[in-house]
């Protein structure tokens, strides 16, 4: 194991880690961790972002993130069986491994992982990570198992990539609290840092399934953000809570969407709030406009404090 990489000592040549535009792409996870395992030991911080590729402005925010925290960045993509529905999106989801790592080459990610499914669950894969609690609303109310597929995936990529730190996207806010509580309950020596949402320039929130929208749901889709952004201004403001979440229930209704969850909670133990306590707060939304199912969220920032 990890023998067959070079710089094993002597001080002979120096690693030749790849640099600049030297995008290493690697699909055997031998050949990955004998890579970390020289990166290692030349005493380098490795940072690692998880995706599903169809990569976008939103994915390569956290690839600069990773950047800035890291000596190394590691990008993984994997299609995760696991956390789709029989009646999801797993078949039709855009792909563009190409299209990706030429991105990632031009933010500088030094190492795409691209493993196979029938490495990440070979025949007789049984195991699941379940993370309670957090895992139970918002979207786990809708998508029951999508959450331990998520983190019995996020769980095996850190034990593969074994990184310093990792970057999520608060546009999957629930997915970044899960696994946050899943580092701190099963002792992961991992740091997890959370990034701001990219939106396109109308609000929309950047993500692979806006590929689905027709041109005319493209143009009603930055209301799902404009709608969640007042209310977050209003209840900012001293709106009670149950009534602005009905009013935009409506409002979305009334659009095309058809609202899924339009919730407030605390940003930290996700429970549902009545009203406003000490803690932050957001306003989370999911909604399908006609066979995209879209997420958003916005902290509710008031002005006194
Ligand atoms: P994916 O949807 O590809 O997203 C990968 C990462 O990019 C996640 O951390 C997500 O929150 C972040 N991201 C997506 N859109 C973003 C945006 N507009 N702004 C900021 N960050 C954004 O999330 C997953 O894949 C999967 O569940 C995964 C964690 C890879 C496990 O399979």
């Amino acid at each position: 194991m990890g023998k067959a990489m070079p710089h094993g000592g002597g001080g002979a040549a120096p690693p030749r880690a790849p640099e600049g535009d030297g995008l290493e792409t690697v699909a055997e996870l031998a050949q990955l961790r004998a890579r970390i395992a020289a990166w290692r030991r030349a005493g380098l911080r490795i940072g690692f972002v998880a995706t599903m590729g169809a990569l976008h402005e939103g994915h390569l925010s956290l690839v600069r993130k990773a950047h800035a925290l890291a000596d190394r960045v590691v990008v993984s993509i994997f299609l995760n069986p696991l956390q789709f529905a029989p009646s999801e999106d797993f078949a039709s989801y855009p792909r563009d491994e190409a299209g990706d790592c030429a991105k990632l080459r031009a933010v500088g990610a030094h190492l795409v992982y691209l493993p196979s499914a029938e490495q990440m669950y070979p025949e007789g894969f049984a195991t699941r990570v379940a993370v309670g609690g957090l895992s139970e609303g918002l979207c786990g109310r809708t998508r029951p198992q999508f959450f331990s597929g998520v983190a019995t995936v996020v769980l095996k990529l850190f034990n593969q990539v074994r990184p310093d730190v990792s970057v999520f996207g608060e546009k999957d806010f629930q997915q970044l609290k899960v696994i946050e509580r899943m580092v701190r309950d099963l002792d992961l020596d991992i740091e997890i840092v959370g990034a701001p949402i990219v939106r396109e320039r109308d609000g929309l929130a950047m993500s692979s399934r806006n590929a689905y929208l027709s041109a005319s749901e493209r143009a009603i889709a930055p209301e799902l953000y404009r709608t969640i952004r007042e209310l977050a201004q209003e209840i900012a403001h001293g709106a009670a809570i149950d009534e602005a979440i009905g009013a935009g229930r409506k409002r979305l209704s009334a659009l095309g969407f058809v609202v899924d969850y339009l919730e407030v909670r605390d940003s930290e133990s996700l429970r549902p709030l009545t009203q406003l306590g000490s803690g932050e707060a957001r306003v989370f939304v999911a909604a399908t406009l006609g066979r995209t199912r879209l997420i958003d969220n916005v902290a509710i920032v008031r002005e006194s404090q």
